[in-house]
């Protein structure tokens, strides 16, 4: 259902790969709430996803950028706020990948250098979009600005390997760049900490499908899918939350906040 939450609205949507993606089902929602948005992804994505697909389905234009290049991140504000025809209200960052995740390098025996390129793309780059924004003014008053990440940034889940270490500076710099941005343009920048979800990103996790059974069996309401995801994202671009900031909201069918269900009880009880 659609309730046009997002009628007037422009912005930016980073990470749509294929129809699993986070960022996929999001552009969906919020074509259909009314937004207008710009689709980006790295040009080496572009070449292997479908995101023509999407950008047709959504009325978008696309531009390549690579997250990690400021000079691409310049460029993609530049031409958006052109094709859009005028500032932005919301931008996503669904960005995540480790190479040495990628590579099956344990957390004990990292490749520096690839700890290096995953960081720059999975956490860095969250600061290097929001300084291009910023710098670019590019905002507008009450825009909202989101990233996606995941609770191995507080706890230890231990083949989420050196991604856990990358969540936990995307929070950090949620919480320091949603200040500037609160104080000087009335902007807000929150992170969602979504539940396990079958992605390409998700699936690399060594494990994947023990991590989110367990995790199903561990939350009240249930994992919480892509397409919840996006529902959540939409309420955090609307003018419902304008005075949400600086946050890391659980978005996890209650997994978090839980000790134990009576479900894995019942699994150590046989
Ligand atoms: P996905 O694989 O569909 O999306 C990841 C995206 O990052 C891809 O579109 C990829 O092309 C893009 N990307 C990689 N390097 C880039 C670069 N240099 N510049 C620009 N884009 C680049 O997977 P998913 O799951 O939709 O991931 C989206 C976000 O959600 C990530 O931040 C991920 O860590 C986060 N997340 C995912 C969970 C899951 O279980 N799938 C759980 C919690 C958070």
């Amino acid at each position: 259902m659609a309730y046009n939450l997002l009628k007037g609205k422009k912005g930016i949507i980073f990470g749509a790969l294929d129809p699993n993606s986070i960022a996929w089902k999001t552009a969906e929602r919020v074509h259909e709430e009314g937004g207008e948005f710009v689709l980006t992804n790295a040009p080496i994505a572009m070449r292997m996803g479908q995101i023509n697909e999407l950008a047709e389905k959504t009325n978008s234009e696309i531009i390549p950028a690579d997250a990690t290049n400021e000079e691409d991140l310049k460029n993609l504000v530049e031409k958006s706020m052109e094709i859009l025809g005028g500032k932005l209200d919301f931008v996503l960052h669904s960005i995540g990948m480790s190479v040495n995740v990628r590579k099956g390098r344990h957390y004990t025996d990292e490749n520096y250098s690839f700890t290096e390129k995953g960081w720059d793309v999975s956490a860095l780059s969250f600061h290097k979009v929001m300084q291009s924004l910023y710098k670019a003014e590019a905002m507008n008053q009450w825009g909202s600005i989101v990233a996606l990440t995941y609770m191995a940034a507080q706890r230890t889940f231990p083949d989420y390997n050196d991604m856990a270490d990358n969540k936990a500076y995307l929070e950090s710099v949620a919480r320091s760049f949603g200040y500037f941005f609160g104080k000087e343009h009335k902007v807000r920048v929150n992170t969602i900490s979504q539940s396990p979800t079958p992605t390409t990103a998700g699936q690399g996790v060594k494990g994947f499908d023990g991590f989110i059974n367990y995790a199903e069996k561990m939350s009240p309401l249930g994992n919480a899918t892509a397409d919840d995801c996006a529902n959540y994202t939409v309420s955090l671009f609307s003018d419902l939350t304008k005075k949400v900031t600086m946050q890391n909201l659980f978005h996890d069918g209650g997994f978090s906040n839980t000790g134990v269900s009576q479900e894995v009880i019942d699994e150590f009880s046989k």
